[in-house]
């Protein structure tokens, strides 16, 4: 049975380009956030499962109905999460790999899949001044590189055989350092290995939020003192919570005196790397031995494309390689085309992701893309100076990437301002004006705003603080 004719293959073409098209020339034009509730969507569909086809203009028009329903990441004034625009370059380029359908499994099932994934990494690596013998791999995100980070660490210090032989609890327990600002996939990842969540040391934070290195030393000797085995401190560049880099170099120093794995997660925060202001912050990020990159966080790729790199491939392949299953054996092959993602993380099938990685950065070049970098980093301070210049607001932690932390404090005396901007946040998240997240800092509720957006002006931070001023007016009237 075929699925394909030419006319059916014209009319999906012109109608789903269309539908492409529409949607990126409104997408500014649109509430951040449609008026919602559970459940809304799928009431307008046919809930049925199809044993007909359905004509594909009524797809369309309930295609048009889903992204009327959707939350717009892409809206210059969604500030939430870490959540970037697609591009037209990086939705076609899913187009694409799909149309292709190659399983990057290894060189042969994905030649020329595999040779593009080895030369953007290769890219990635370039912007953090990895090395030519660096290597990594496309992942669905920064938790799963995270996790493949974790997982090599642990397996370097008991040896890939001691794991292997169902050792992986023999001996003294595995420790994992990371700050109490560490992403929560690191805590994840530490329970989904069996390391379970205590065998995460949390170290305690600056008043900036930055890991105390001090501290670090401090429970490296004293779980050495307890008959522990430390084994890899991750250290982060760009929180997610303010986007604060650790203290790199000296991270790094400590990891090498103790003989532990060096893991950055810079996941949201490492592209920040690319504005020139910044650049002395992310000093000691090559000395990582790995380190999470997300093209979809800061790179305004399409989710989803993590990224791991690492400094040598030769601990990660220890780690995953195996003989076991004897069908996706190579054979005749030169160590190039015999070259396996499989030996590398945890996938077997995997996506095409490198060509939207390859077509994002080569159609619109490094320099612009850092331009756009820069502008999201500008945009954040400037929305920090507007902060602290008026007094309906407090500026809750430095800005020192693209994130910016304040609570709304004009409010009566005896007014609980962790509820009142919870309620704010709240607010304003529907009125589809303007969306922000939240943090907790240094104890208190902060609106959050996160800006990974080439479509944000000056002007939309200033329509946010107005959007949140509003709000506020709007709970004292009801209250
Ligand atoms: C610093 C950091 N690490 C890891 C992650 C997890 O990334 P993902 O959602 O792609 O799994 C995030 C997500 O925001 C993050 O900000």
């Amino acid at each position: 049975m075929d699925f394909i004719d030419e006319r059916a293959l014209d009319e999906i073409t012109a109608q789903a380009t269309q539908l492409v098209a529409e949607y990126f020339r409104t997408i500014a034009d649109r509430p951040v956030r449609a008026e919602n509730h559970a459940g809304k969507t799928t009431a307008a569909l046919d809930l049925d499962l199809p044993i007909e086809g359905v004509a594909l203009e009524r797809l369309m028009d309930e295609c048009r109905s889903v992204f009327d329903l959707s939350r717009h990441n892409g809206h210059p004034r969604f500030f939430g999460y870490v959540a970037s625009p697609s591009t037209p370059i990086g939705a076609y380029a899913d187009l694409v790999a799909s149309a292709l359908n190659a399983n990057i499994t290894c060189w042969r099932s994905g030649p020329a899949g595999t040779e593009l994934e080895q030369l953007v990494v290769r890219w990635l690596g370039s912007l953090i001044e990895y090395d030519a013998n660096a290597k990594g791999l496309l992942t669905s995100g920064g938790s799963m590189a995270n996790m493949i980070a974790l997982l090599v660490a642990s397996r370097r210090k008991l040896g890939a055989d001691a794991s292997r032989k169902g050792l992986w609890q023999s001996g003294p327990p595995l420790i994992v350092y990371a700050s109490e600002e560490a992403h929560m996939s690191i805590a994840k990842a530490a329970d989904i290995l069996g390391l379970g969540r205590d065998q995460v040391h949390v170290i305690a934070c600056d008043n900036r939020q930055r890991m105390r290195v001090d501290s670090l030393r401090q429970q490296i000797e004293k779980d050495l003192r307890d008959g522990l085995r430390p084994c890899c401190v991750v250290a982060s560049a760009g929180t997610v919570n303010t986007g604060v880099v650790d203290p790199l170099s000296e991270i790094a120093r400590v990891a090498g005196e103790f003989d532990l794995w060096f893991h950055v997660d810079g996941a949201y925060g490492a592209p920040g790397v690319l504005d020139q202001r910044k650049k002395h912050l992310f000093n000691g990020l090559s000395l990582a031995d790995s380190v999470s990159l997300d093209p979809h966080k800061w790179l305004y790729v399409p989710v989803d494309a993590g990224c791991l790199l690492f400094r040598d491939p030769n601990p990660v392949k220890a780690t995953f390689s195996t003989d076991e299953a004897d069908y996706i054996k190579v054979h005749g092959h030169s160590d190039d085309e015999a070259f396996a993602y499989w030996d590398y993380g945890i996938e077997l099938s995997r996506r095409f992701r490198a060509l939207k990685v390859w077509l994002t950065l080569s159609y619109y070049g490094v320099r612009r893309i850092a331009g756009a970098v820069s502008n999201d980093i500008s945009l954040a301070a400037y929305m920090g100076e507007l902060v602290t210049a008026d007094d309906d607001f407090e500026l809750l932690a430095p800005v020192e990437l693209s994130i910016c932390c304040f609570r709304y404090v004009r409010a009566g005396k005896n007014t609980d301002l962790d509820k009142l901007n919870e309620q704010i946040m709240s607010r304003v998240q529907t009125s589809g004006r303007a969306y922000l997240s939240n943090a907790t800092v240094n104890g208190h509720f902060a609106l959050r705003a996160c800006i990974t957006n080439f479509r944000t002006t000056k002007s939309d931070i200033e329509l946010t603080l107005e959007t949140i001023r509003d709000a506020a007016r709007e709970i004292n009237t009801d209250a």
